[in-house]
């Protein structure tokens, strides 16, 4: 027996069983360097953002249920399976029949799965890869597996195909393994070195950046004038190195000026606006060591590398531009200083 597609939540709730219950989370994520030429096959760098979370309950549901997900943030109540009534299967339903077909089990279950994120949606800070890391982690944990960071990411990146047509795996790569990651496509995921710590603020526009239709753009762009693309995901890809070369010796000013490099190719690619720029020049005029768009663009969030001492100077004028929010995060500096393959039982 299926139950009807919307109810009303206190209705939902109602069906709610006892434990067991298992809950489970996901950082957002920042693209420092390098996005859209990573969808190209240049490297780029990134890191999560854990001040924003995604995180999955999952509990015990009625008998006869089926496996119904609850997507507050959304006001979204899906099925899966049986009872499953969407004509576009959504990517939420995807990464669960994925992840319980992986583990090797059936969609016969009954199960109340609870999202509930702190993650803007559609702002370049990975609310779509989170959730679905969250939900993947959920599922194993409620029946008692293990997933490595590699098999975590892999059925995160098909649900990913679904959001985005044809991702990177960048998203799905550093959300999964919770830590900055050098990214290259199809390539062994390499950790790099953080000499010294690094402070970013990340300010949002209040835009939207949808993913799948700026990406769709740079690729119309790019088979419009493939030498001249080319040539800038080149140009990217080589900012993306130097960055790397940057952070392993600790030069954050260099990283600073790298960021502002990187963020000229993405006005030249197309895929800045109005708003992204008056932030970043902000910040830089307030003494940010450099800014840039990050993710997708034409909306979403920038990022700004700060110290502790401009750090709130930037902050105010990053508000004062219009920014609907601004996030502090961090990145620690590596206590492990060789660069190295991530370890395989990691993978
Ligand atoms: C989106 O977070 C980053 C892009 O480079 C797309 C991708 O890598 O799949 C724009």
């Amino acid at each position: 027996m299926s139950m009807p597609l919307f109810l009303w939540y206190t209705e939902l709730d109602n069906l709610r069983a006892m434990p067991p219950m298992t809950t489970a989370n996901a950082p957002g994520k920042i693209i420092v360097f390098g996005e859209h030429a990573v969808v190209y096959g240049r490297p780029a760098i990134a890191v999560p953002v854990t001040q924003v979370q995604a995180q999955v309950t999952i509990e015990q549901g009625e008998e006869g249920q089926g496996i119904v997900i609850v997507a507050r943030d959304l006001g979204r109540i899906l099925m899966v399976g049986e009872g499953e009534t969407n004509d576009v299967v959504s990517p939420l339903q995807a990464v669960v029949a994925s992840t319980l077909e992986y583990l090797g089990l059936g969609l016969e279950h009954d199960l109340t799965i609870t999202i509930e994120s702190t993650i803007p949606i559609a702002r370049g800070l990975g609310s779509g890869a989170a959730v679905s890391t969250a939900m993947t982690r959920a599922l194993a944990g409620y029946f008692a597996r293990e997933l490595t960071g590699q098999e975590v990411s892999g059925l995160v990146y098909e649900a990913e195909t679904l959001y985005h047509g044809t991702p990177s795996g960048i998203d799905n790569t550093v959300i999964a393994y919770e830590r900055p990651v050098y990214f290259i496509r199809d390539q062994k995921l390499e950790t790099f070195c953080v000499r010294k710590p690094l402070l970013f603020l990340i300010a949002d526009t209040g835009l939207e950046s949808p993913t799948k239709t700026v990406v769709g753009a740079v690729r119309q762009a790019w088979e419009r004038s493939k030498d001249r693309y080319e040539a800038l995901f080149d140009s990217v890809g080589d900012v993306a190195v130097r960055a790397r070369r940057a952070l392993e010796k600790g030069e954050v000013e260099q990283v600073g000026r790298l960021m502002d490099e990187n963020h000229r190719l993405l006005q030249t690619m197309g895929v800045s606006s109005f708003e992204l720029d008056a932030l970043v020049e902000a910040a830089r005029h307030t003494g940010a060591l450099g800014a840039k768009l990050s993710g997708a663009g034409r909306g979403g969030n920038m990022i700004a590398l700060v110290t502790p001492q401009t750090c709130e100077r930037v902050k105010d004028a990053l508000e004062k531009e219009g920014a609907q929010s601004v996030i502090q995060t961090g990145v620690e500096a590596s206590t492990d200083l060789t660069p190295s393959l991530v370890p395989e039982r990691e993978r």
